[in-house]
């Protein structure tokens, strides 16, 4: 393989929606001069709630889409198709720079003693092994809450992620834990960023916020550097936009959002 054609290639980022963008603005942040090609599935939308096999062969198609490019690297921006996926695709493809998302829970269970944390996360992502290894490893030092959110990422796929119903959303889903019960709230959903001012001000500014985001991208840069794959360019790199769903308004929602300041 011509490894200083490769370096070249763009590096694409996957995600069953929208949501993926909240990865790819740190991607973006911290390896401007690269190219990505951001693909959202939002025809298929959402994962959380199908079976781990239905979303673990769109996420091997994807990434196999993505090889045929080629890509240099591939980012698994949502946190149920990694847990669906992210395993037998590394089998399938060992040379691969591949990067997954998982939820944020270690800065949230470590970043003081006994901390009690409300993990936010698709049904499918907190029934999957990879959480419950996760959560086994913290839940000696840590009250962890693990909160299912059918229904929420659904919002920002349809661009109303600062709106009044997702706020009345929110506020039902999270009344039981505005009694001073957690510290933490960690978003386990890459689409829950986007939302992440609204549950903050439900919350109370006293509650931490933590997502994997930015580990994600620090860890996608780390294995491109590794494998001699960064870009020798200096300029600023480009983003393409795809999505299954052949609309226009989601392709300007993905920019929208790209380009958006998410504030605590
Ligand atoms: N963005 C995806 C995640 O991080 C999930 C949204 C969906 O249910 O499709 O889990």
């Amino acid at each position: 393989m011509n490894l200083g054609k490769l370096n070249s290639k763009p590096i694409g980022v996957f995600d069953s929606g929208v949501g993926g963008i909240s990865v790819l603005r740190e991607l973006v942040k911290i390896m401007p001069c690269e190219d990505f090609i951001y693909f959202g599935d939002s025809a298929n939308a959402p994962y959380g709630t199908k079976t781990t096999e239905e979303v673990r062969e769109l996420t091997i198609a994807k990434v196999e889409d993505f090889i045929k490019i080629p890509v240099k690297g591939c980012v698994i921006a949502c946190n149920s198709a990694t847990s669906a996926a992210v395993r037998v695709l590394r089998e399938m493809y060992p040379d691969l720079p591949l990067v997954g998302i998982e939820p944020a829970l270690k800065p949230a269970a470590t970043y003081k003693r006994n901390s009690r944390v409300l993990v936010l996360a698709t049904p499918m992502t907190i029934k999957e092994d990879k959480f419950r290894f996760l959560f086994e490893r913290f839940e000696d030092i840590a009250t962890i809450y693990k909160l299912p959110c059918p229904g929420l990422m659904e919002y920002v796929e349809e661009g109303k992620a600062d709106s009044a119903e997702v706020k009345n959303f929110l506020e039902g889903l999270l009344m039981p834990y505005r009694d001073g019960s957690i510290d933490a709230v960690v978003l386990g959903c890459t689409h829950y960023p986007f939302v992440r001012s609204t549950i903050s001000g439900i919350l109370g500014p006293g509650i931490r916020i933590f997502d994997g985001s930015e580990g994600t991208a620090r860890e996608m840069r780390r294995r491109l550097d590794v494998a001699g794959l960064l870009t020798d360019r200096t300029t600023k790199g480009n983003v393409t936009f795809e999505n299954s769903e052949k609309s226009e308004d989601k392709i300007e929602l993905c920019k929208q959002l790209l380009y958006s300041e998410v504030s605590e």
